[in-house]
């Protein structure tokens, strides 16, 4: 073991080199405590396959592995507008014997400062522990909200839309078009959303243990009156009896809906399936539209709301003028930004006399030398671009600085009528 980890080269790994990326993916196993994989050849394989084309780096000590980091260019649709690219940056992971010696300081100082002159506005993240990535100015953008509910007492209102599509369970691997055409349109249609490239959707439907929805579960598709595929739900029953009463129960592993109606017939369905008494979904939305649709909205319970995807501008004039804005109004804002590309002053200039048809407005955002009404730092405004976070709770916390009028005005800027949603572990 090296007592100087900064003296460390930084090493990049080919992505179609197979036995180069068994070597490398160790780290992740130990790091993140993960067995290692049975067929370890296979998983190599897989590991090219998935990661094609993405960026792999790391740290070697001693001729081992120590330290791994790897990006790729992937989607974030931000509020009012479609997709735009984004770094998405993932396997973070750095041996128990090297850690806290600065080489992760130095992997994602590298990574970001490649991917603004690139020409990339924003890096994501998921975090696997909170306190970590706000020092690399990253703000926990989106959250999602567990869910368990009481499938005895999930009875929908008359009022509540569905009922004239049909639904099919399909063949996952053989129906992954259609529901990551399905998934395609439900992440544009609100901000937080990210791609899934077909080769995602190939290893997540892949059959038996090999595939990342595993072998217990079902996709149930539903097609609208014209047969086109507009919601699916997958799931897996973990059968449970007390004696001869069941305690089945199913967890829904994902579930997207095009239309109110397609929303409302899946989760009608996995909520009255025979033996299942309750019913848990993980990743799911804070706005969930569900409790709305029910008699007893409290059929079903809110679990824990956690942070999920971790937003990073890397350039703050082209993070604020890639979204669009509800309201209207103008502000300077300073981004703090140590040692970081963000750091800026700038004038965010919302004008209605450019409001869309849809309601939304580009914004004209521009440098400036004016005093700023607001000052925050770069982790504060890669939370609030999505619109999820309240700028007046953050100044509340004492991390957004400005008048109170000025807070809430930024706040009405940012606000989105959903909210920001992103369930796509990466
Ligand atoms: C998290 C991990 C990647 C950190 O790597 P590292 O090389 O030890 O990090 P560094 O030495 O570069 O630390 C940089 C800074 O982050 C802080 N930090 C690192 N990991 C932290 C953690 N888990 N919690 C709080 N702070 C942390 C360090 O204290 C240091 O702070 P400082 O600059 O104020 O002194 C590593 O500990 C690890 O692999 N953990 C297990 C897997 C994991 O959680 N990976 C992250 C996946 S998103």
């Amino acid at each position: 073991m090296s007592a100087d980890s900064g003296a460390l080269p930084l090493r990049t790994v080919d992505p179609a080199d197979a036995e180069a990326v068994a070597a490398w993916s160790r780290v992740p196993q130990v790091a993140f405590m993960r067995p290692a994989p049975e067929d370890a050849g296979r998983a190599a394989l897989e590991s090219v396959e998935r990661m094609a084309g993405h960026r792999l780096s790391g740290v070697v000590d001693a001729g081992r592995w120590v330290a791994t980091y790897r990006s790729f260019d992937s989607e974030l649709t931000l509020p009012g507008t479609g997709p735009v690219s984004v770094n998405a940056v993932s396997t973070v992971t750095v041996l128990p014997t090297h850690r806290r010696r600065g080489l992760l300081r130095r992997l994602i100082g590298e990574d970001l400062r490649r991917a603004r002159e690139s020409g990339h506005a924003l890096a994501v993240l998921i975090a696997a522990e909170a306190p970590i990535y706000g020092r690399f100015g990253f703000g926990a953008a989106t959250a999602s909200a567990g869910l368990v509910l009481d499938a005895g007492a999930v009875r929908f209102r008359a009022d509540a839309p569905g009922g004239s599509g049909r639904l099919e369970l399909v063949e996952p691997a053989l129906a992954w078009r259609e529901l990551s055409a399905v998934h395609d349109a439900a992440r544009r249609a609100r901000p937080g959303g990210l791609l899934r490239e077909d080769v995602w959707w190939r290893q997540w439907t892949r059959p038996g243990a090999r595939g990342a929805l595993g072998p217990q579960a079902h996709v149930v598709l539903h097609r609208d009156g014209d047969g086109r595929a507009d919601g699916y739900a997958a799931y897996e029953v973990s059968e449970e009896w007390a004696g001869r009463v069941s305690r089945c129960s199913a967890r829904v592993l994902d579930l997207q809906a095009l239309s109110p109606g397609a929303y409302r017939d899946l989760w009608g369905f996995v909520t009255s399936l025979d033996w299942v008494r309750t019913v848990h979904a993980a990743d799911r939305p804070v706005d969930e539209v569900l409790p709305l649709l029910l008699e007893d909205p409290r059929a079903v319970q809110r679990g824990a709301v956690d942070d999920f995807l971790w937003v990073r501008p890397l350039d703050a004039a082209g993070a604020l003028a890639a979204r669009r804005y509800l309201g209207c109004g103008s502000l300077v804002l300073r981004v703090l930004d140590e040692d970081g590309p963000a750091a800026a002053t700038v004038r965010l200039h919302v004008d209605a006399q450019r409001c869309g048809q849809d309601g939304w407005t580009c914004a004209e955002v521009t440098a400036t030398s004016q005093e700023p009404d607001v000052v925050l730092g770069a982790a504060e405004l890669g939370a609030l671009l999505l619109g999820g976070v309240s700028a007046v709770a953050l100044a509340a916390a004492g991390r957004v600085a400005g008048s109170p009028a000025a807070v809430q005005q930024l706040q009405s800027l940012l606000a989105t009528p959903r909210a920001p949603w992103c369930p796509t572990w990466f």
